[in-house]
């Protein structure tokens, strides 16, 4: 359904200021300006793979080694990267308004919402930071770098470093007594379902706002791809942030373009 879109900012945070209850979905155009690559365009490579064909549980079947080095490089990238002035728009936005119930929904991974303060997250896809054992399924927190002594200088993104010959056995494994099954990335991968709590957790904060952000996504994810669209259709006044016009674009009433490192702050601040 297209809506007749405005960029009209004044507008905008007058509408803000009265909301009680704010939705901020969020995707990987977020991070970009701290330096963490998106899944399109450019950036969406990795050696010489498309990096979303390596976030399959297919990708980690047929070669685990390969699978952990894409991550080890994701997590000391993201480990090394700092929240920038959009991600601490949102954090400061919500430590200012305790009259507002604010929810962030992330489908970012790289855990730079809490490091710059956000509160009431939800982490649709997971973490970089978590492991589940694919024995026990016990899901853990893991900051180690890295993350087990045989990934120690790989996972370079070089496109010319070919194949991956860790043996399974030097791969991070559970240290549960009489587990030891491999561990793997706590993410939701493509193909995979979202966690039913987390998904249930979203959509009643979805379901309940009246005012949504969608800021950095592409908005081709599902189930998150179908927020936003949901809820502008049950007549919440939806704002997407981004670079490009993207296909959910035309639901929406407002659109900022530009990177949102610049177009937060000044729609969250007064
Ligand atoms: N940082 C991360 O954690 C990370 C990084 C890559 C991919 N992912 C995963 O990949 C999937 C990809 O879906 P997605 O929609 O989140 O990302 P995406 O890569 O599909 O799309 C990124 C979007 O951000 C926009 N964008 C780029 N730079 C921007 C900027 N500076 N300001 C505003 N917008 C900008 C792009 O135009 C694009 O629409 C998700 O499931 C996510 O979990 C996560
Ligand atoms: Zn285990």
């Amino acid at each position: 359904m297209a809506v007749r879109q405005s960029s009209d900012l004044t507008k905008f945070k007058e509408t803000l200021k009265t909301a009680k209850n704010v939705v901020i979905l969020s995707g990987a155009g977020i991070s970009a300006e701290s330096g963490i690559p998106t899944f399109r365009g450019a950036g969406g490579f990795w050696r010489k793979y498309q990096a979303s064909s390596l976030a399959t549980p297919e990708a980690f079947k047929t070669s685990p080694s390969l699978v952990w080095e894409f991550y080890h490089y994701r997590r000391e990238v993201a480990a090394k990267a700092q929240p920038n002035a959009g991600h601490i728009a949102i954090a400061n936005f919500e430590a200012k308004h305790a009259d507002k119930k604010i929810t962030v929904i992330t489908q970012n991974v790289d855990g730079l919402h809490a490091r710059a303060g956000t509160k009431n997250l939800i982490e649709l896809h997971g973490n970089l930071y978590k492991t589940r054992c694919t024995k026990c399924k016990e899901v853990l927190v893991n900051f180690d770098s890295p993350i087990c002594e045989a990934l120690t200088s790989r996972g370079a993104p070089d496109e010319k470093v070919v194949g991956s010959d860790i043996p399974v056995k030097s791969l991070p494994h559970c240290k549960k007594p009489g587990c030891e099954g491999l561990l793997r990335p706590h993410i939701v991968w493509f193909g995979e379902s979202l966690e039913s709590a987390v998904l249930e957790r979203a959509g009643e904060a979805m379901e309940s706002c009246d005012i949504c952000l969608v800021v950095g996504t592409s908005s081709v994810v599902y189930p998150a791809a179908m927020f936003a669209p949901q809820a502008a259709a049950r007549g919440a006044v939806v704002a997407e942030f981004n670079i490009e016009t993207t296909p959910a674009t035309p639901d929406f009433q407002y659109y900022f373009e530009g990177p949102c490192g610049t177009t937060l702050p000044r729609a969250l601040t007064e």
